[in-house]
């Protein structure tokens, strides 16, 4: 008897405890998703099989009429923003509220991993933001183009075996392959040799921190909802965390530590080292008198190493699936496709047929097919933020606590009609620099936008277009028959969505290379 009363209490207990929020929504008047016992809906995505960003999409679509709507991770209140003018204010005007992704919840103790610009938050992001913006200067991306011209050379050789072989071949895989080989040569200045062996190391490494395990999913799923019991857990899995380490220090150590002059972001991490110390304002902290405190913070090589970690990640992974994505549409669209290949081989006669970063630059057509790829395959389909503090959200008499997750469908923004006419349509006219201007702000965001957009866009616009471009120019792309015209997305995706299957299109050759 004694034991039953000691469970019945016991279940009670976990009910109130898992329960102990779900009013929060309510109690202010917002709409919100329906939370489930003890995981809120945190497990959504598990139980209808979709990825993170197909579920805050499904949400997002859910509510035509509301601004904003609620929702739960684990116990935690969060909320999704839809209408463009709040989300101005979240991303941009009020960014002071909103200055953390808020992926790392605990702010004491971070995962050495955790460090790098896209996870870190707080005085830490806003002096390493300060520091790394060189790193993706005009100047620093006309310095790299020799080395992306290599690159496609290189990209343009194995594309070459494909076609002569008369397979199909996976260009999600073949694009990852040749991005991956673009940020070795650019920013750790080695061959990654991602393009000439299928299974090379840098290769394995991209594919497992893109690939994630039930052991990853567990650790986000409790770091999300405990993350104070969670804490001394590592977001990242050993292996990723030992590799990571390994091929920075090994990189540093051919460089005697020191600056080699080859100015790629391996160099400027070795700048930074020598300087020992990073020093600024603070995002957080204020003087009585309202100005900013100064902060500084030691240039370990953890937190060195974290920056180069998220230069490969970010650099490649995005950047492949936005380039493979293109091919793939262009494959079901052949207009398009003679268009973009036209204005490639107009383009590069003004240039001594050689690619360059002002011939590309040129590409003004490939440039809005790439712009429409992204609107109907956004990777990542959704930004986070998290207040700072307690926020007031504007136009309504709804107060928000410090610690909320904010999130932004920019998957559901960019198929919506109410923005996009014929949303499901390829139709790169629709970035043409006359129908630019009729798109609403804060609708279509594939690099994000605000003081916290990606860092890297210009790059990674760069190397997607050089990559299509040196494709187009020698090889006629058509579907093969495996594609799907629809790719399915990997429910399994967290961050940029993979596609199951990969893109599988048959290349031809134009003329013999
Ligand atoms: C087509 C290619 C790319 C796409 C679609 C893309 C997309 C994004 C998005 C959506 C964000 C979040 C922005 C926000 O929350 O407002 C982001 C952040 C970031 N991206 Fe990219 N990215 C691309 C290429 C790159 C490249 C080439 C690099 C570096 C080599 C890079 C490095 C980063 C970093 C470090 C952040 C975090 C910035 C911060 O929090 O301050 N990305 N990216």
């Amino acid at each position: 008897m004694f034991t039953l009363v000691l469970v019945v209490l016991l279940v009670i207990a976990i009910y109130f405890y898992g329960t102990r929020n779900f009013d929060y929504w309510k109690k202010r008047g917002v709409k919100y998703e329906e939370p489930l016992f003890f995981f809120g809906g945190n497990i959504k995505s598990y139980i209808d099989n979709v990825s993170f960003s197909e579920r805050f999409a499904a949400l997002h679509r859910a509510y035509p009429n509301e601004k904003f709507v609620g929702l739960f991770e684990g116990n935690r209140p969060s909320i999704l923003i839809r209408d463009p003018e709040l989300i101005k204010h979240v991303l941009m005007t009020d960014f002071r509220h909103f200055h953390r992704r808020g992926i790392s919840l605990n702010k004491l103790v971070t995962d050495p991993l955790m460090k790098n610009l896209f996870t870190v938050d707080g005085d830490i992001w806003k002096l390493m933001r300060q520091k790394l913006t060189s790193a993706f200067s005009t100047s620093k991306l006309k310095a790299m183009f020799p080395l992306i011209v290599e690159t496609t050379e290189k990209l343009t050789q194995i594309a070459n075996e494909y076609a002569e072989s008369n397979d199909e071949v996976d260009v999600r895989e073949l694009m990852a392959r040749y991005t991956t080989d673009f940020v070795g040569a650019c920013g750790f200045g080695i061959d990654s040799q991602a393009l000439n062996e299928t299974d090379s190391d840098f290769r394995r490494l991209g594919k497992r921190i893109f690939s994630p395990t039930i052991r990853d999913h567990f650790v986000n799923l409790m770091k999300s909802m405990f993350p104070e019991t969670f804490r001394n857990v590592r977001f990242f899995a050993p292996e990723i965390e030992e590799k990571t380490f390994s091929i920075v220090r090994q990189i540093m150590a051919q460089r005697n530590y020191k600056p080699c002059g080859r100015n790629d972001f391996i160099d400027l991490m070795l700048e930074l080292k020598q300087k020992k110390k990073i020093v600024g304002e603070s995002i957080e902290k204020r003087n009585v008198d309202g100005t900013p405190e100064l902060v500084e913070f030691d240039l370990d090589d953890q937190l060195l190493a974290a920056q180069v970690f998220i230069f490969f990640a970010a650099g490649f992974e995005t950047s492949s699936s936005a380039s493979s994505f293109l091919l793939h549409m262009l494959a079901f669209h052949p207009e398009a496709q003679e268009r973009c290949r036209k204005e490639v081989d107009e383009v590069l006669n003004n240039y001594d047929g050689k690619l360059c970063y002002d011939a590309v630059k040129d590409m003004k057509y490939l440039e809005m097919a790439f712009k429409e790829g992204l609107r109907l395959l956004p990777s990542p389909g959704y930004l986070l933020r998290l207040t700072c503090d307690k926020y007031h959200i504007p136009g309504t008499d709804v107060t928000i606590d410090e610690g909320t997750s904010v999130v932004i469908s920019v998957e559901a923004l960019c198929s919506d009609e109410r923005y996009f006419e014929d949303p499901e349509t390829f139709n790169p006219e629709r970035f043409h620099p006359d129908n630019i201007r009729n798109i609403e702000k804060c609708v279509y965001m594939p690099f994000g936008d605000g003081p916290r957009a990606c860092i890297g866009e210009r790059m990674g616009a760069m190397q997607t277009m050089a990559g299509v471009a040196a494709i187009l120019k020698n090889f006629n792309v058509t579907p093969s028959r495996n594609s799907l015209r629809r790719p399915r997305i990997d429910p399994k995706s967290i961050i940029v969505q993979s596609i199951i299957g990969g893109l599988p299109l048959a290349l031809t050759q134009r003329q013999k290379i």
